[in-house]
């Protein structure tokens, strides 16, 4: 078994570097942290880094979960190649790269480019935005998932992950006490579906849509509320086909024992308790 801490950065690639630089900072509201060659980082919260766009096409996607020591990631290493996984453990310029002391990638069920962290730098410095987007932190991932049921196994039985709620086939996963940090969306290809970012207050997700409607940015879904999490929720559309989510108040479960996973309508009920429905086929390209 893997045990995992939390989610901790997405890297996303994209053929235009300065136009998805361009969206991270004026719309999403996220701080440039650094520069290198074709790769830029943003910070949502303390940490280093929790996005980082990579010059290139969907093979630099990848999600990254931290795992607590390094002889826990050359045990989940060894786990994942016992299972038919190929592995492949960071260089130290590739570790560089990511701001971790070590990592290993590999590919989950569906496809999904995984990455698995020891140690991802945190900074003393707070996140600032140039835009008051109210951020709090990134906080959760959505992956598509060709066989959800199977997906769901191996991030339960392998990665510790505790389902904490159902929208038809797709789980919503805990790792810690927050809602999810990982949700699976069943779709023919694998890709991150969304990723998300918690602002402080509904006055933020407001105003945020307010500001995407005069940027001329489409608006996915929402404003409303998930019935699972209970967080507000307000999803639209970035670079290269990737969703993006400001989401406020989502729950945190602290009676582990007495938890029971819950089944949701999969759509639109399951999705919005308000009555806002989902543009799916916007969701992925
Ligand atoms: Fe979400």
């Amino acid at each position: 078994m893997i045990g995992l801490k939390d989610v901790v950065y997405c890297r996303l690639g994209t053929r235009d570097l300065a136009g998805a630089e361009w969206f991270a900072v004026n719309i999403l509201g996220l701080e440039v942290a650094e520069r290198r060659k074709g790769a830029i980082y943003f910070k949502s919260d303390a940490r280093a880094h929790t996005l980082c766009y990579v010059e290139g096409g969907r093979e630099q996607e990848a999600t990254a979960f931290e795992i607590a020591t390094s002889a826990d990631l050359q045990n989940a290493g060894a786990v994942l190649e016992n299972l038919g996984h190929a592995v492949h453990y960071g260089t130290p310029a590739e570790c560089d790269a990511r701001h971790v002391r070590e990592f290993i990638r590999f590919d989950d069920p569906s496809g999904n480019h995984i990455e698995f962290v020891v140690r991802p730098e945190t900074t003393a410095q707070r996140y600032h935005g140039s835009r008051d987007a109210g951020i709090t932190g990134f906080s959760h991932v959505g992956l598509c998932s060709t066989d959800p049921a199977r997906d769901e196994l191996f991030w339960t039985d392998v990665c510790k992950a505790r389902v904490s709620d159902r929208i038809g086939d797709a789980p919503l996963m805990r790792f810690g006490t927050i809602h999810h940090s990982v949700a699976l969306f069943p779709f023919h290809q694998p890709g991150i579906q969304h990723v998300n970012h918690q602002v402080a207050s509904t006055d933020d997700i407001q105003r945020s849509l307010a500001h995407l409607r005069r940027n001329q940015v489409t608006v996915t879904f929402g404003p409303g509320r998930h019935p699972t999490s209970s967080a507000q929720f307000l999803y639209f559309a970035g670079p290269d086909g990737m969703t993006f989510e400001y989401s406020t108040g989502v729950c945190e479960i602290h009676d582990e024992p007495l938890w029971r996973d819950r089944q949701f309508h999969f759509a639109p009920k399951g999705f919005c308790q308000w009555g806002s429905a989902p543009n799916i086929a916007a969701f992925k390209d």
